[in-house]
């Protein structure tokens, strides 16, 4: 898909705010830091649409961005960030699980992982939830850059075995630095909006 559009609609904190046009939409999963943001840049060609940050906790609403105005992307904050208070860690739990487990129009939840680590509980906790709703999940294992070429596939197979994966679920190794694997989670993303 070219990309010629692509603007933020909303940050929600909650259901009452989410866009109501029906668009189909995909959501962002994973740890604080792990390039979701980035992801979202990447395969829209902008570099700091969706804001990202080396420091963890940088997205804390939903975002929704409108993309050629045929679907979303939506940012979401992530897990994992050891400074976070219980209270926020409350209110994070309560916007994920008001949004995954209604949202009607949510087609794929991309997962994204680091391929240079083994997935972490939370990783885990976060693929398991979102198959508890039956949601279709796309696992993306980034920082592909950040590791040597002749490590890929045991960090890929790492990665598969850790979230013991549903052999029907896609995983696509990424780097938002040298954009290595864009082509196929657009390919990806055709299939399933059209
Ligand atoms: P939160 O919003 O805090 O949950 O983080 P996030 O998952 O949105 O991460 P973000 O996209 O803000 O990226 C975090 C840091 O990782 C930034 O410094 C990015 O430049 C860096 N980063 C993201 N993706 C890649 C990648 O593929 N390769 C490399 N080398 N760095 C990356
Ligand atoms: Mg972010």
């Amino acid at each position: 898909m070219k990309v010629n559009k692509a603007e933020i609609v909303i940050s929600a904190v909650s259901q009452q705010q989410y866009p109501n046009d029906q668009l189909p939409e995909i959501a962002l999963a994973g740890r604080s830091n792990v390039g979701k943001s980035s992801f979202i840049n990447k395969l829209i060609n902008r570099k700091n649409l969706a804001r990202t940050s080396s420091k963890p906790g940088k997205t804390q609403t939903l975002n929704f961005y409108l993309i050629n105005d045929l679907f979303y992307f939506v940012d979401v904050p992530g897990y994992g960030y050891a400074k976070v208070s219980k209270k926020e860690r409350e209110k994070w739990g309560k916007m994920m699980e008001e949004y995954f487990s209604t949202r009607e129009n949510l087609k794929v939840t991309a997962l994204i992982v680091d391929i240079r680590h083994k997935p972490s509980e939370d990783d885990v906790m976060m693929y398991n939830f979102l198959k508890h709703y039956e949601l279709p999940v796309l696992v993306i294992a980034t920082k592909l850059d950040k590791i040597p070429k002749n490590k890929k596939g045991t960090h890929l197979k790492r990665v598969i075995d850790t979230l013991e994966m549903d052999p029907d679920d896609t995983i696509i190794p990424f780097s938002s630095e040298t954009a290595e694997g864009k082509d196929d989670v657009w390919h990806f993303i055709d299939q399933i909006i059209k």
